[in-house]
């Protein structure tokens, strides 16, 4: 079964556009999470950047407190936000680049530039009880690099295929890329994560990649939540103003 974990970022966002700086502010990613382990998601994702743009640290700990799938948290490969991971214990970190200027994670790690460094954080990680994931994109001196850093799966960037999607020759070559990427990686004992820019129009497409276990999603799952939860947020506002006279 191919098995989704729903990365709640975008939730903290919102709140961060409105609370930043406080303790306190809505919508509460923790409480979304629990909202998607309710509604069957196999895991719950969380970027904890070293900007603190959307998660905080309060988040990832409430985050380890209450969900009850796994815990997949994505990471540059920082000291600060290491010693974190080591002692928050999630699931899984998913090790990613971070630049301060971009908007959401653009690119993938470049694995074969940073092979000793990486190799250093996956067996902290891997001492501490936590599986390592690399945020790669489906070429193969990344994937075979990752396969000698060690880690237990890799997460193949899906941005390429997303944004080619609408051109089929582009979009043919990005699925052949990621297919034969996941193909390599799986002959090479990885296993196959993917994600990024994947939503409910080209993900019926990308089901055609073999080996993949888990899918990591978030902008899509977060923008169908807003659209198709507004009208029942406007009935709930009206029903408050029924009662007024004036
Ligand atoms: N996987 C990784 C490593 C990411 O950085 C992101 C974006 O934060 C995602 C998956 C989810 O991407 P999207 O929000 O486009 O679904």
């Amino acid at each position: 079964m191919l098995k989704l974990g729903v990365n709640i970022d975008h939730v903290a966002t919102l709140r961060e556009a409105r609370y930043r700086g406080r303790e306190t502010g809505e919508p509460d990613p923790v409480a979304a999470a629990l909202v998607c382990e309710a509604a069957g998601a196999h895991g719950i994702t969380a970027h904890l950047r070293e900007d603190r743009r959307h998660i905080q640290d309060r988040d990832v700990w409430q985050l380890r407190q209450v969900i009850r799938t796994r815990l997949n948290l994505e990471m540059a490969n920082s000291p600060e936000i290491l010693a974190i991971a080591l002692n928050l214990k999630p699931n899984i970190v998913c090790l990613v680049p971070e630049r301060r200027q971009e908007v959401t994670t653009e690119g993938g790690l470049d694995v074969a530039s940073q092979w000793t460094a990486l190799r250093e954080t996956r067996q902290k990680l891997n001492d501490a009880g936590i599986d390592v994931s690399l945020f790669i994109t489906p070429d193969s001196h990344q994937i075979q690099a990752a396969a000698q850093v060690g880690s237990q799966f890799i997460e193949l960037h899906t941005g390429r295929f997303a944004e080619t999607f609408s051109d089929a020759r582009l979009r043919e070559q990005a699925l052949n890329r990621l297919s034969s990427g996941a193909r390599l990686a799986h002959t090479l004992g990885l296993q196959v994560n993917a994600g990024h820019g994947l939503n409910y129009t080209n993900l019926p497409v990308l089901r055609q990649v073999p080996h993949l276990v888990e899918l990591n999603i978030g902008h899509a799952i977060i923008s169908r939540a807003v659209t198709s939860g507004l009208a029942a947020a406007v009935k709930d506002l009206l029903a408050l103003l029924a009662p007024y006279t004036p």
